[in-house]
């Protein structure tokens, strides 16, 4: 007859009886008559006990079970308080269904060797803990954009042209022809707003960084907007609303795998409260200068370092705006302070706390086809590959803007995780391209 397996966690909900439960053997230790096994499965862990005596004819299987072998198991559970979780099954019976060999996972293994190993390090206990907070990101932001009205809508991988300049981009060799992977959905995400007017996309987008630092993948997960009519300050909005609602989601349903990351939640509330604080690029330089004695030049974009100093006077995310034209991409909307010859544009990061850098990268677009042609241009390209793009300038062009926020950044400080690779099943980075 077949068993109804339940998981750990309905098991324990049980909390009395026969329950026939399975997965990975995640601890074991064991004397010539007991066997304790710590269970894993996607609920919880834990601790099952075979006695000798029950299992006569099977104690030698039993007896070199290795970690990670999966079992199913079928016993009696009881609350226990000196059980690791609380409870414990004492096993009437066993199957083992895949032995393991010696698991190449331990303590001493540094960040290179965890890499190489990253197939197997998934079945950690931190990495399950972030993979569920990740289901929960994803899932939350597009319930935020659906709620909203928006339309989920996708742009292809490769394309013929660079959007967030030409330094980042990867080169495919496209039956002989240079093509690039997508920065950003952005330029064929504009012409869809004339259908749609209100669209979004998660999916994965591509920089050639040569950096090596915490927040650097060449491939990561993008989740962008794009919006018809709306202005400047919309963005902002729905920008602070969805990471609102992202944050208070994952408190609501991840409390146990923030404590499994031995996350501080305290430091994720007031994100789910308080009205984050916007300010203009020339503003964050004052506050830099008088708070901090850090001169930045006007006209040289934030760094990391000067990002990080910022936020650390602030408990939530904030918007730095206006910033100087010649350090944001061409697509970015002239402010008005470029009428007083002062150049710069409808462009917004939105810095995270604790220094966890820029989660979000928005703007107003500009409409002037003579302006873009200006800049792109003045950046080095040929315009002429851009005619697709300016045509949602020549057919009914409408106010416009979007933004695009960073998926594993916003999943990396959610986490208190110290890089970013560790919110991605298989990062992807300049040093790191396998498993
Ligand atoms: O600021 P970025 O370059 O903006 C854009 O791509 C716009 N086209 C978005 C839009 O308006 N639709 O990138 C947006 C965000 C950044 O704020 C950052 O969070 C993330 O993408 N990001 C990266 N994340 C991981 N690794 C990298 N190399 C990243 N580069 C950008
Ligand atoms: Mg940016």
């Amino acid at each position: 007859m077949k068993k109804r397996y339940i998981s750990i966690s309905e098991a324990m909900k049980k909390s009395s009886g026969k329950v026939a439960v399975r997965g990975w053997v995640h601890r074991e230790r064991g004397s010539n008559k007991l066997k304790f096994l710590i269970l894993r499965d996607v609920s919880k862990v834990i601790q099952v006990v075979l006695s000798r005596e029950d299992f006569e004819k099977q104690w030698k299987e039993i007896d070199s079970l290795q970690v990670e072998a999966s079992i199913e198991i079928v016993g009696e559970i009881k609350k226990d308080v000196r059980a690791p979780t609380g409870y414990e099954i004492r096993a009437k019976e066993i199957n083992v269904v895949g032995k393991s060999d010696d698991f190449p996972i331990n303590k001493s293994l540094n960040e290179e060797l965890l890499g190489d190993r990253r197939h197997l390090w998934l079945r950690s206990r931190k990495m399950i803990a972030i993979l569920k907070i990740r289901d929960t990101v994803l899932s939350s932001l597009r319930e935020h954009w659906r709620k909203n009205s928006f339309y989920e809508y996708h742009s292809p991988t490769i394309l013929g042209t660079q959007c967030e300049g030409g330094s980042s981009l990867f080169a495919v060799d496209y039956f002989g022809k240079e093509l690039y992977l997508a920065q950003t959905w952005q330029l064929h995400a504009e012409p869809g707003i004339f259908s749609l007017e209100k669209i979004f996309t998660i999916q994965p987008s591509f920089r050639a960084e040569k950096s090596k630092t915490s927040r650097h993948l060449t491939e990561y997960w993008h989740a962008e907007m794009e919006v018809a009519w709306e202005d400047f300050n919309y963005l902002q909005d729905d920008a602070e609303k969805a990471v609102k609602y992202v944050v208070s989601e994952v408190l609501k349903n991840n409390l146990e795998e923030l404590e499994i990351l031995e996350r501080d939640i305290k430091k994720l509330k007031p994100t789910t409260k308080k009205k984050f604080p916007r300010m203009s690029y020339d503003e964050a330089l004052k506050i830099l200068k008088q708070k901090k004695k850090m001169e930045v030049v006007w006209g040289k974009d934030l760094r990391t370092i000067e990002e990080d100093k910022l936020s650390e006077f602030y408990d939530t995310p904030i918007f730095v705006t206006d910033y100087p034209k010649k350090v944001k991409a061409f697509y970015m909307k002239d402010s008005e302070n470029c009428k007083k010859g002062k150049e710069t544009v409808l462009g917004f990061d939105m810095i995270g706390p604790e220094g966890s850098g820029e989660l979000i990268g928005g703007s107003q677009r500009e409409e002037s086809i003579e302006k873009l042609r200006e800049n792109l241009e003045a950046d080095g390209e040929n315009s002429e590959n851009y005619e697709f793009y300016f045509d949602t300038r020549r057919y009914g062009s409408v106010p416009h803007g979007g933004y695009g926020l960073g998926v594993e950044r916003l999943i990396a400080w959610i986490c208190g995780l110290s890089t970013i690779k560790d919110a991605i099943t298989f990062p992807r980075t300049m040093t790191r391209h396998s498993p």
